[in-house]
């Protein structure tokens, strides 16, 4: 059985800024609300005179996180793609990637999983690499939510929120047995599926039903989140699925040198943190500049905490996330 290893990470973010002070002005909300609720100052969107999709993003963090490997594209063995907006209804963003960095014709695949989805994309990855079958496996996590969002005051509760990126990893078999990945945990509960959902498009809502059935309101094309709902499970899973990352590996809470949380809401983040009784420079967060980036949240903050200097060689790093699904899962890594 071989370990993987995280050879490589990148990120990409557009450049097109949005405040809290933007959003008011085109919603009912304001700085401190949002401040208040979710810690989010700024999140970037996607400028539509660029050429930036959830695909192309993909393709810029996991150019950057290949130059970091050091490992050549013509190297990769697999390609997971982690979104829950892609470009296309279908096929997925992976064979996106593939053509547009003109890799062979290795297997591309996509992971839906919410913003637990660069977790599961990362422990497909791992499984590959541990039984031999691939060396090298491209993880990206990338999405566009500013293309599908509402932007009007119904939708404030969800809207400011969420924000735009993409981060990658570069998954190769690690050459010591000591540094890896050292366990993945996954888990989901789709009972809760529809507390924090988008209905459609899709084969049951398409779309001139949607309008015909929902001329003005409750339009099933934009997200629904029961927030409150989805806040009390999440800080639950969330500790569970660390706990179960770290009794799996004998570790204790004390041997954590950073935890990165899916980049939810600050007041999550900081619910953990607690309760584990975390130093601030053991939590890494950057959702105050980015918003929740669901897929890539955990790529971008683990490429800027390591960025930073804030992950080096030896530290045990674990990463969790909890999403819509519900799904959940944690990832434990010796660096
Ligand atoms: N600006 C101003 N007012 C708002 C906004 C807004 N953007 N959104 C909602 N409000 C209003 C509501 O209309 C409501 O007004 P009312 O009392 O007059 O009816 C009031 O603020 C309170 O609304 P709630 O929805 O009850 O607000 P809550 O305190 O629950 O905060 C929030 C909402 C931030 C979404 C919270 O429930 C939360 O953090 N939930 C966790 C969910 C989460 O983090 N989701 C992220 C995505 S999922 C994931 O990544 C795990």
């Amino acid at each position: 059985m071989y370990r993987s290893k995280i050879a490589g990470v990148g990120k990409y973010v557009p450049e097109n800024v949005v405040t809290n002070d933007d959003l008011s002005k085109v919603m009912d909300t304001n700085d401190a609300w949002i401040q208040e609720r979710t810690g989010i100052k700024e999140r970037r969107h996607i400028d539509k005179s660029t050429d930036d999709t959830t695909a192309t993003m993909g393709v810029k963090a996991a150019e950057m996180a290949l130059e970091r490997a050091k490992i050549s594209k013509d190297d990769i063995d697999l390609i997971v793609f982690a979104t829950l907006s892609p470009d296309y209804y279908f096929p997925g963003c992976g064979v996106q990637v593939q053509d547009l960095m003109g890799i062979h014709t290795c297997p591309a695949l996509d992971v839906r999983n919410q913003c637990s989805g660069f977790i599961y994309g990362l422990s497909v990855a791992d499984q590959f690499i541990k039984t031999g079958m691939y060396k090298n496996v491209l993880v990206i996590g990338s999405e566009n939510h500013s293309g599908g969002l509402d932007f009007s005051t119904r939708g404030r509760g969800v809207t400011v929120i969420f924000g735009d990126g993409a981060g990658a990893a570069v998954l190769t078999r690690s050459d010591k047995d000591e540094q890896g990945i050292l366990s993945t945990h996954l888990h989901s509960e789709g009972k809760h599926a529809l507390e924090l959902s988008l209905k459609g498009p899709s084969t049951n809502h398409w779309v001139p039903e949607i309008i015909e059935e929902n001329p003005q309101e409750d339009i099933p094309y934009y997200p629904y989140m029961n927030g409150q709902f989805v806040f009390k499970n999440a800080v639950v899973r969330f500790s569970e699925v660390i706990m179960e990352g770290l009794k799996t590996n004998n570790l204790q809470v004390s041997d954590i040198d950073m935890l990165i949380p899916h980049q939810a809401n600050l007041r999550i983040s900081q619910f953990i943190q607690k309760k584990f009784q975390l130093s601030d420079d053991k939590v890494y967060n950057n959702i105050q500049r980015y918003g929740n980036t669901t897929a890539a949240s955990i790529p971008i903050a683990l490429c800027e905490a390591w960025e930073d200097g804030k992950i080096k060689e030896g530290d045990t790093v674990v990463l969790a996330a909890f999403g819509s699904g519900f799904t959940w899962g944690s990832a434990v890594l010796k660096w």
